[in-house]
Formats: C-alpha cells, sequence, structure tokens
C-alpha cells in the first residue's frame, strides 16, 4: 500500500499552514486515514484547527490526526550521541576530510527528526495520506537536500572511518587527540543513514509531490519560481501552486481595485511561469480560516473540483535516455539559463550547482563505464550526454 504524501513549501506567512490544514481536512472527509505532519518549529496547525496539541499525534477530526513534532525532545532521545561526537570529531585538529562548503549543508538535528518522524509515519501503515506543512522556502530547502547530503557525508566520513578504525584505535587517540567514537555511535551512525536514505526514497517516489503557495506579489512569486527550480534538482516533484489570498472583484473602494489591478498583472506572470502545473487560487476571506469546516470550505473553494490528491502524469523530474552511443540524461530545471548551471563529474558522481545549490548525485549503474561528452540546459532542463567508453586494454 501506498501512502500519498503532499508537502506545502512557499515564503513566510502566504498560507502554507492554513493550505495544508484545508487540504488535510478534505483528505480526510473523502475517507482517506490522514495524517497532517508540521516540520515548523513555529507550529501553527493547532492554531488552524483552533485546537490545543501536546507533541504527540493528535485525532482532531474524524480520520484525521495532527503531529507537530517536537524536535528538542527528540533530539535529547536519539541524536545527542551522534552529534556529540560528530562535534568533538570537528573540533580535533587534524581531522578534516570534508571542505567548508559541503559543511555548509550539514543539518540542523530538527530537520534530520522532522524527516525521520515522516518516515516512521509513512511505514506505519497508518496513514493513507500524510500531508506535511513546511518551514519557510529556505528552510524546507535544505531540509529536502539534506537526505543525500547526508548521505554523502556519512560514505565519506564514517565509511573511511570505520575501516582504519579498529586496527589504529589506540595508536590515532593518542597521537592526534581524535577521539574515536565507541561501536554504538558507528550503529547508531549506520542506522540514521539508512532511515535516511529510505526518506529520499520515499519523498522522490511518485506519490510524494510538493506544492508551492504563494501570494500575488512579486517577491513571492520570485521566490517561488525559484523554489520549483531547486526541487527539481533534488529531484522532488512539484505537482501544483495555491495562489492564496487573492482579493475577490466587486465593489470596493479605491484601495482594493488598486490591489485587485496589480494582482491580476501578477497572476498572469503566474500562469505564465507555471504553465504545466495547475494553478489553485484562494481568495483572502474576510476572516482567518481556522477550525475544521473554514479549514475544509477554504480548500474545497481553492480546489474548484480538482481532486487534491490526484497523483501527476507525466514524467519525473530525471530521465535517462538511451542514444546509439551511449545516454542522455535529463534533469528538469525550471526557469535555469545556461550561466546559472554548472557541472562537474567525480568519479561516479554528477556534481550539479545551480546558484547556491548543489547536488552530489550519484550516477545510476547503467550510466557507469560512461565518460560525460557535453551538456546543455535548454528548454527549462539540464542535458548531460555520456558516451559509453570501452574498457582499456591493460
Ligand atoms: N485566504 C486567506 N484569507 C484570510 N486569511 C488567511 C488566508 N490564508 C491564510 N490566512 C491567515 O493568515 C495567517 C498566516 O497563514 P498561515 O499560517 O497559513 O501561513 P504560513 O505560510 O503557514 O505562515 P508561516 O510562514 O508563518 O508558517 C493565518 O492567520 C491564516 O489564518
Ligand atoms: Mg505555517
Amino acid at each position: 500500500m501506498t501512502v500519498r504524501i503532499v508537502l506545502f513549501t512557499g515564503k513566510g506567512g502566504v498560507g502554507k499552514t492554513t493550505t495544508a490544514a484545508g487540504t488535510a481536512t478534505l483528505a480526510a472527509r473523502s475517507g482517506a486515514r490522514t495524517l497532517v505532519l508540521s516540520t515548523d518549529a513555529a507550529h501553527s496547525l493547532a492554531d488552524a484547527f483552533g485546537v490545543q496539541l501536546g507533541a504527540e499525534p493528535v485525532q482532531v477530526a474524524e480520520n484525521l490526526t495532527v503531529h507537530q513534532v517536537d524536535a528538542q525532545r527528540r533530539f535529547e532521545r536519539s541524536w545527542g550521541e551522534i552529534q556529540g561526537y560528530l562535534m568533538s570529531v570537528l573540533d580535533a585538529a587534524g581531522v578534516d576530510p570534508i571542505t567548508a562548503e559541503e559543511l555548509t549543508v550539514f543539518p540542523g538535528a530538527e530537520e534530520v527528526l522532522a524527516l525521520l518522524e515522516l518516515r516512521s509515519h509513512v511505514l506505519s501503515g497508518r496513514w493513507d495520506v500524510v500531508i506535511v506543512d513546511c518551514a519557510p522556502t529556505a528552510e524546507t530547502l535544505r531540509l529536502l537536500a539534506l537526505p543525500e547530503a547526508l548521505n554523502w557525508y556519512m560514505t565519506r566520513v564514517f565509511g573511511v572511518q570505520r575501516r582504519v578504525v579498529r586496527a589504529l584505535r589506540p595508536v590515532l587517540t593518542k597521537a592526534a587527540g581524535v577521539p574515536m567514537p565507541e561501536d554504538a555511535v558507528f550503529e547508531a551512525v549506520e542506522r540514521l543513514h539508512r532511515d535516511l536514505e529510505e526518506v529520499q526514497q520515499i519523498l522522490t517516489e511518485k506519490d510524494a509531490t510538493v506544492r508551492l503557495v504563494l501570494t500575488p506579489e512579486t517577491v513571492v512569486v520570485a521566490e517561488a519560481r525559484r523554489s520549483l527550480t531547486t526541487l527539481s534538482l533534488y529531484g522532488y516533484t512539484v505537482d501544483g501552486v495555491i495562489a492564496n489570498r487573492v482579493f475577490p472583484t466587486g465593489s470596493g473602494d479605491a484601495w482594493r481595485e488598486g490591489w485587485v489591478v496589480s494582482q491580476r498583472a501578477v497572476l498572469a506572470e503566474v500562469r505564465q511561469s507555471f504553465v504545466d502545473l495547475p494553478i489553485w487560487q484562494s481568495d483572502y476571506s474576510a476572516g482567518e480560516p481556522v477550525g475544521a469546516s473554514a479549514l475544509a470550505a477554504f480548500a474545497e473553494a481553492a480546489y474548484d473540483g480538482d481532486d487534491p490528491l490526484a497523483t501527476p502524469s507525466g514524467e519525473g523530474p530525471m530521465t535517462i535516455t538511451r542514444t546509439a552511443t551511449g545516454a542522455v540524461l535529463r534533469i528538469a530545471l525550471p526557469f535555469a539559463q545556461r550561466r546559472d548551471v554548472d557541472l562537474a563529474r567525480h568519479g561516479d558522481e554528477l556534481v550539479v550547482t545551480v546558484g547556491s545549490y548543489r547536488r552530489l548525485l550519484a550516477l545510476p549503474a547503467a550510466l557507469s563505464r560512461h565518460v560525460v561528452s557535453g551538456a546543455r540546459v535548454e528548454d527549462g532542463s539540464l542535458q548531460v550526454r555520456f558516451r559509453f567508453e570501452q574498457e582499456e586494454q591493460p
């Protein structure tokens, strides 16, 4: 049984929590066992549903459970040991297998824990639908880039160390002053590594999608466009845009008419920008949509008859096509220009940088023994050509 996962992200205050809660309410009313989970430390789900919530999941309506992950608590329970060790390693002189650049993607414990919580809910078999109310864009992107980045980090730091550590432990500890981890730490790290790999798999499958929430304002739309590029870079499928807080037309004063006109222009830009995606629209209502009925009404108006849980058709953000001489790897990078994209090959990894985001893409086995023979950015995608290379004779 697959679980339909929908994540909501967007700039601060645009209506992510409201839209996530509204979508979850509709899902629950359609009979799906629904969980809505918040990865945002601000935890506004309680306010949206108008209920009190603790750190444990709470059922707020039929088929509908809300869980605000209390990262701090989980942190102390399970992550402290690993984190403590990492800090001591990084502090210790002489051990620096990673560059500063790569360190910048090193996660906060809270984000890791939110992901692990998501994983255990998805695997629990208790839910048909999991809705995720994310933190504002930058944090969400960091969160979603994390499983792969951490995977990379762990293979490098721990994979290498484990092989040498047993034999050298006594020597190293004395000589370099580098603390050697206990076996329990290694085991915890390995478990974490596996779990995060699973999270990444769960989130990049067809049943998991991301929706961009925006308000019709130029800066907000610009950020949403950049998020679409970055999400695609990391292999996530964006399946819709919600334009929230749209001023309804009709009789109004000059102030409101002014807003209607300027929003109309921005909405036209939104439609031009996200041509391949459904754009759902919701009015700026006279009051805050709080409580299950108001949230359901809000979401019903926004989706306007569309199935809020439909799984998108069409190809995902990354495809590989065989050619006569090798293969072409295509990564959708909407809006990206040639000058924004940088590409490098490191052994069996392809390093793709778009603006300030970087992806270390482990090349699929099908592309081993291929060399990169060219690349271009065209029609919103990066195309990398690979040529099959005969093995050299010794
Ligand atoms: N269409 C709307 N009409 C009226 N009020 C709205 C609408 N959408 C959201 N709100 C209200 O605006 C406030 C912010 O919305 P919400 O909490 O959903 O935004 P958010 O994107 O989750 O914010 P944050 O970035 O802080 O998490 C809330 O009080 C919410 O009730
Ligand atoms: Mg919120």
